[in-house]
């Protein structure tokens, strides 16, 4: 009763809240090129093969490394079939020198095998499935591949085809396959068979066994649908590729070499991945190009720097020849058709060059060899790769793969970058760390990804993004954009991981083979509303920060202004009153103003296995009133987005989906 009476007394007496003053000036801010919001995408967690790269069967070429020998993962007999791996003397090329031999023993009838896929296979009515495969050995008869489900054996789709086989050579065979039935579940195999009776030599030999969903923008060897639009669904314009780790490889023999990643598949062996398996490289450097250019992003190409994960160092008198292949791959990338290797990725069907601005040279200098590998990074590694890559391209920034605050006074007219995994606090202090910088940085890497307390990797990592820690980046995310004259963009990473295998938990969509698992995380929602409001110039304001953090600009290609802020924190968790004017606004206004709000635990994250979005999304139209303010309210742990209605007649109109044609 008591407690009762002074609560009463104490809102009472409580002063209103005063509004948070938002003045901003009409000019005065960064002339700039929009901020960009993007990704790193590289093979960890199965993001690559069995994720965003759309072949359906795992296994496929029997690829393997010292590190992970060949098997038969994946794979089994169908009717008393015998598989067995074997490097024969004539393989199907030197990039697959092991292949699948499948003997028919006393089998009678159709025998063969069936592959599991990864994790499981989506099976869809009315799809068509491309699929292809490669036989050698005598046999007459047809092949038989089908779809059908790993629990009760039933067949949703199936084709025959005719052998074209023979005795001692490789041969390709293609077909199309389209259920008739869509699978219940994702516990779908694909089998192939063929007729035990007319195989000539008691085995046949396979390799190569490919089968692919129709695939994003239907690209050849492409990318899964469901993913790649989850990906272009948050509004990126920046891919930095290939990683991160897997560009640096195990040892300084075993790096991401990018020519062994491009052309047919059957010349692709496959790289021992860092992050435990044989990947097949099937998403290969054309695929990320071709990537980037379906979902218009600029591309960050990281070159190999001569450092790995083991801690190899390459010596300066060994160096020249990465330097070469650094300069093979610019040209292999942004060459015309008339260069050796713009006449490459001619052949591969893109005479155009890729439009290539930004060349990151290794990843993590300043980790895996610590402060040896460091030194040599910045004392010869990164000036050579900087000196040949200007020589040749003057017009390309380079890029450090560290930052001025990893302790690198980066060498003119080179860029840095710096990663941030951190605690929400930890996001939160990045509002203002650029402020005083004057070199040029991009944000390679950034998540939320331990809970507030954690300290580094001790700290414990979450299981996905999660609510409070999606604020914190949001909060960086302001800090940056304010500073997006020297801030390229921000990357989040890793992209996105398989519920099934994942080596990293923290990404911003997580999948399974069942489409249905796609999950969008808190992180997604919060980088959507960002990067889908483009800022042209930044324009500066009066206020001080905390607990709302905020930036302001406006979009001249619109004719819009635009207000992105986020409440991290609030006193007793109060709303935040907001009075917001631009200068030249004017009163009756009109702009619509979007709210994201998370769940009651500020840990709350979404769970692909509950299908729960924690993160409420309230949209709204409002009208700057009388003194021309627009005046709303936002939560304790919201982010938040006003953009004012586009004028009829904008300045320019020159922007696709965010960058400058
Ligand atoms: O994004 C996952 C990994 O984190 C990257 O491969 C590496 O650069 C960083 O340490």
């Amino acid at each position: 009763m008591v407690q009762f009476s002074l609560a009463i007394v104490a809102a009472i007496i409580a002063p209103v809240a005063s509004s948070v003053q938002i003045t901003v000036e009409s000019s005065g801010g960064n002339a700039t090129t929009p901020h960009q919001y993007g990704f790193l995408h590289e093979d960890i967690s199965n993001s690559g093969d069995g994720g965003l790269y759309a072949e359906l069967i795992r296994n496929r070429a029997f690829q393997s490394s010292e590190r992970f020998p060949a098997d038969l993962s994946g794979w089994s007999p169908v009717n008393g079939a015998s598989l067995s791996l074997k490097t024969l003397d004539q393989p199907l090329s030197s990039a697959l020198k092991t292949s699948m031999n499948v003997a028919v023993g006393s089998s009678k009838g159709q025998v063969g095998f069936s592959n599991d896929g990864y994790w499981g296979m989506d099976v869809k009515k009315k799809k068509t499935y491309t699929g292809s495969f490669w036989v050698r050995g005598a046999y007459e008869g047809t092949f038989t591949a089908s779809l059908r489900s790993n629990i009760t054996g039933e067949v949703f789709g199936s084709t025959k085809l005719r052998s074209r086989a023979k005795a001692s050579e490789w041969i390709e065979h293609s077909f199309k396959l389209v259920p008739t039935k869509s699978a219940p579940n994702s516990n779908n195999t694909f089998t192939l068979t063929f007729d035990a009776a007319g195989v000539k030599d008691g085995s046949l030999d396979f390799n190569l066994i490919s089968l692919f969903p129709p695939t994003y923008k239907g690209r050849k060897n492409g990318l899964r649908v469901d993913l790649a639009e989850a990906i272009e669904g948050f509004h990126p314009t920046l891919l930095r590729i290939p990683g991160g780790n897997m560009l640096e490889g195990y040892t300084n023999k075993t790096w991401w070499n990018w020519k062994e990643t491009i052309g047919p598949l059957k010349d692709r062996p496959g790289y021992p991945n860092v992050w435990g398996y044989q990947q097949t490289n099937g998403l290969g450097l054309m695929e990320y190009l071709e990537l980037a250019e379906d979902m218009n992003l600029e591309i960050v190409l990281a070159v190999y720097a001569g450092l790995s994960l083991n801690g190899d160092i390459t010596p300066q008198d060994k160096l020249q020849p990465f330097i070469d292949d650094a300069l093979d791959q610019i040209e292999f990338v942004s060459g015309d058709a008339t260069t050796k290797w713009g006449s490459v990725r001619a052949k591969l069907g893109h005479p155009a060059p890729f439009k290539l601005r930004y060349v990151e040279v290794g990843n993590e200098d300043w980790l895996a060899g610590g402060t040896a590998g460091w030194e040599s990074y910045k004392e010869y590694r990164f000036p050579m790769f900087l000196k040949a890559i200007n020589a040749k391209y003057p017009a390309i920034q380079v890029i450090s793969s560290g930052s001025v605050f990893d302790g690198y006074n980066i060498p003119a007219p080179g860029n840095g970058d710096y990663h941030i995994y951190g605690t929400p606090d930890a996001m939160v202090d990045q509002f203002d760390l650029f402020d005083q910088t004057p070199i040029t940085h991009i944000i390679g890497e950034a998540a939320a990804v331990h809970p507030n307390g954690g300290s580094g990797w001790d700290g414990g990592l979450m299981d996905y993004p999660f609510w409070i820690g999606t604020v914190g980046e949001a909060v960086s995310l302001l800090g940056y954009e304010r500073n997006t004259d020297r801030i390229i963009g921000a990357a989040y990473a890793p992209i996105i991981r398989s519920l099934d295998r994942w080596q990293w938990a923290v990404t911003m969509i997580q999948f399974a083979a069942d489409p249905a698992l796609t999950t969008k995380s808190t992180s997604w929602y919060v980088w959507e509303l960002f990067a889908g409001h483009l800022m042209t110039h930044t324009l500066p304001a009066s206020s001080n920060f905390n607990p709302l953090y905020y930036v302001t600009g406006k979009n001249e290609d619109k004719g819009t202004y635009i207000f992105k802020g986020a409440v991290y924190n609030s006193t007793d968790a109060a709303d935040v009153p907001v009075s917001l004017t631009f200068e030249g606004v004017k009163p009756g206004t009109k702009a619509e103003l979007t709210i994201l709000t998370g769940p009651a635990n500020p840990y709350g994250y979404n769970d692909p296995f509950t299908g729960v979005n924690v993160v409420k999304t309230t949209r709204e139209k409002i009208t700057a009133g009388k003194r021309g303010s627009f005046d709303f309210s936002l939560p304790n742990l919201s982010v938040a987005v006003l953009e004012t209605v586009p004028s009829k007649h904008p300045k320019r109109n020159t922007m696709r989906n965010g960058l400058r044609n």
